[in-house]
C-alpha cells in the first residue's frame, strides 16, 4: 500500500527527530533514562494500518495506538468528516451553548442503550471520564441524603487512568504505587480473570468467585460504597485479562441488591473491540436475552476512531435526575474546557456512521477469525507460551516466567521493531489489538511476525 507524501517534507532525519525528542519531549509511560536503548520511533506519516517513520520503515500499528484506532489511519470517512466540519465549526464551549455534533452523538450513543443510559456527559481523555463517573456517583448519593456512600471498590488489577481519582481506583503498582499516599482509600476485590482457574474450575467459576467476595464485602459495607467500577470482559493494562460475562451479571444483581452503582469503563473496551459495540451488551442473560446495562458508562479511546481526545460518560435517568434541583451547587458542575469539542465529536459520528451502515462486527468475526487460526497455526503446543486467549478483536498469551527473562516486555518491543511491527507487551504479556480492517494478509503478516518476535527475544538470551 502506497502512503501519501508527506505534505510538509522536513530536512530532519529519524536520528534527528528522536534527539530533538528525547531533548525536549517528555514521553508518557517511559523512564527517560532508557530512552538511550529505547529510543522513539520517529513516525512521519501514516495510513490503514501501517506507520511510516521518517527512514521509511513501515511498522504495523499492531496495538491501534493504544488501542484508540478503530478503522487506520487516515481513514477516508472520517478525514472527509472533520475536513467539512473544521470548515463548519471547529469549537464552541458546551456550558451555555450547543451544537449539533454533540447532540446527534448523545442521542445516537442512548439509543445504542435502548434509552437505558439517557444522557451523555463529554470530557477529553479516559482518566477525565473516570473522575466525572466518580464524582457523580458520590455527589448523586450525597443530593439523595446519602452522604456516607463515599467509598469505591474496584477489581484486583483492574486499570482506570492515572489522575488522582483514577489511580485511586487503579491497582497496577508500577503506576501506583509512587502515588499512594495522594490516592483515596479504595477497596480491591478479587477480578474475576479467568487464568486464575483452579483444576476442574471454569470461567463462569471463577467469574461467580469473585462475585462472591464482592457479595462479602457489599454485605458488611454496602452503606458506605458508592460504587464499584470494572473493565468489561477485558482488563486490557492487567494484561489482556478475560473474564466471563456471568460475572457482569452477577455484579449488576449485587448492586441492585446492595443499593450500590455499578461502574463500567468500557474506555478500552467499549466500541466493539470485544465483538459487541458495548462490551456490556454480553452482560445480557443468554436465556431470555433481555440487555442489562450499568448505571455510568465511560467511553474513550475508539469513540472518535483515535483522531481526537474524547471521553464521555452516559448515565441513567436516575442518577440525572438527582441532580436536578433550584440549587446550582446540586447540579454537576464539572467541566473542561475542551468538553464536546464538535471536531472530536464529527469524528465520533463519522465511527458511528460506519458501525451504523457497514457490517462491522461480523466482519471482525470474519477477519479475526483469519487471525486466530493464523496464531493457532503457529503456537499450537509450543512450551514457551501459556494462556493464549482471544476476545473480539483482542488476542494475547503470555510468555512462561520461567523463559522470558530480564525486561522481557522491552526486549520484545525492540525486536518487534525489527519485523516491522509497533508491539509493547505488557509485562510478559504479548497481546494483539489490531485496527478493525485486517485482511488475509494482515493476518498473515501479524501471525508471522510475532511469533518471529517471539523467536528473537527469547533466543537473545536474558
Ligand atoms: C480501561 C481504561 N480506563 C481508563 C484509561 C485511561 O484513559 P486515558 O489514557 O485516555 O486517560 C485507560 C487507558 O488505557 C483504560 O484502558
Amino acid at each position: 500500500m502506497s502512503i501519501p507524501a508527506d505534505p510538509s517534507p522536513s530536512s530532519s532525519t529519524a536520528a534527528d527527530w528522536q534527539r530533538r525528542s528525547v531533548a525536549s519531549v517528555w514521553h508518557p509511560c517511559t523512564q527517560m533514562q532508557r530512552m538511550a536503548d529505547v529510543p522513539p520511533i520517529a513516525i512521519a506519516r501514516a495510513h490503514g494500518p501501517w506507520l511510516e517513520a521518517y527512514d521509511g520503515a513501515r511498522y504495523f500499528d499492531a496495538t491501534s495506538s493504544w488501542w484508540v484506532n478503530l478503522f487506520g489511519h487516515a481513514d477516508a470517512r472520517i478525514n472527509a468528516a472533520l475536513k467539512q466540519q473544521l470548515d463548519t465549526l471547529e469549537h464552541v464551549m458546551l456550558a451555555g451553548c450547543t451544537h449539533a455534533p454533540a447532540v446527534e452523538l448523545a442521542e445516537r450513543l442512548s439509543a445504542r442503550t435502548g434509552h437505558a443510559l439517557g444522557h451523555t456527559f463529554f470530557a477529553s481523555d479516559g482518566a477525565s471520564a473516570v473522575e466525572i463517573a466518580l464524582k457523580m456517583s458520590f455527589h448523586s448519593w450525597k443530593n439523595r441524603g446519602q452522604g456516607d456512600k463515599r467509598e469505591f471498590v474496584c477489581l484486583r488489577h483492574g486499570y482506570h487512568g492515572e489522575t488522582i481519582g483514577a489511580l485511586a481506583v487503579t491497582d497496577v503498582a508500577v503506576f501506583r504505587d509512587a502515588y499512594d499516599p495522594l490516592l483515596m482509600r479504595s477497596h480491591v476485590v478479587m477480578a474475576p480473570d479467568a487464568r486464575q482457574a483452579e483444576p476442574g474450575e471454569s470461567a463462569p467459576d471463577v467469574a461467580r468467585r469473585a462475585a462472591a467476595e464482592l457479595a462479602a464485602l457489599f454485605e458488611s459495607r454496602a452503606g458506605h460504597i458508592a460504587a464499584v467500577i470494572l473493565e468489561p470482559l477485558v482488563q486490557c493494562a492487567a494484561g489482556m485479562a478475560m473474564h466471563d460475562p456471568v460475572y457482569l451479571r452477577e455484579v449488576r444483581a449485587l448492586c441492585d441488591r446492595y443499593g450500590v452503582h455499578l461502574i463500567a469503563d468500557e474506555i478500552a473496551v467499549g466500541c466493539g473491540r470485544t465483538g459487541t459495540f458495548f462490551a456490556f451488551e454480553q452482560a445480557a442473560d443468554p436465556t431470555d436475552a433481555k440487555p442489562i446495562w450499568p448505571d455510568l458508562l465511560c467511553l474513550s479511546k475508539g469513540i472518535s476512531g483515535g483522531y481526537l481526545p474524547l471521553s464521555l460518560v452516559l448515565s441513567t435517568d436516575a442518577i440525572y435526575n438527582a441532580f436536578l434541583d433550584d440549587d446550582t451547587a446540586r447540579g454537576f458542575l464539572h467541566s473542561h474546557s475542551y468538553t464536546g469539542n464538535p471536531l472530536a465529536c464529527r469524528a465520533a459520528l463519522a465511527v458511528l456512521d460506519r458501525f451504523d451502515e457497514e457490517p462491522v462486527l461480523q466482519r471482525n468475526r470474519e477477519t479475526g477469525a483469519l487471525l486466530t487460526a493464523a496464531l493457532a497455526e503457529r503456537l499450537a503446543g509450543d512450551a514457551r507460551i501459556e494462556q493464549v486467549r482471544q476476545r473480539g478483536m483482542i488476542w494475547a498469551f503470555d510468555v512462561r516466567e520461567s523463559v522470558a527473562g530480564v525486561r522481557f516486555a522491552e526486549r520484545f518491543h525492540m525486536a518487534a521493531r525489527l519485523q516491522g511491527l509497533l508491539i509493547r507487551p505488557i509485562g510478559r504479556t504479548v497481546y494483539l489489538m489490531p485496527p478493525y480492517l485486517l485482511n488475509e494478509e494482515h493476518a498473515a503478516y501479524l501471525a508471522e511476525r510475532t511469533v518471529a518476535t517471539l523467536n528473537a527475544t527469547l533466543n537473545s538470551g536474558h
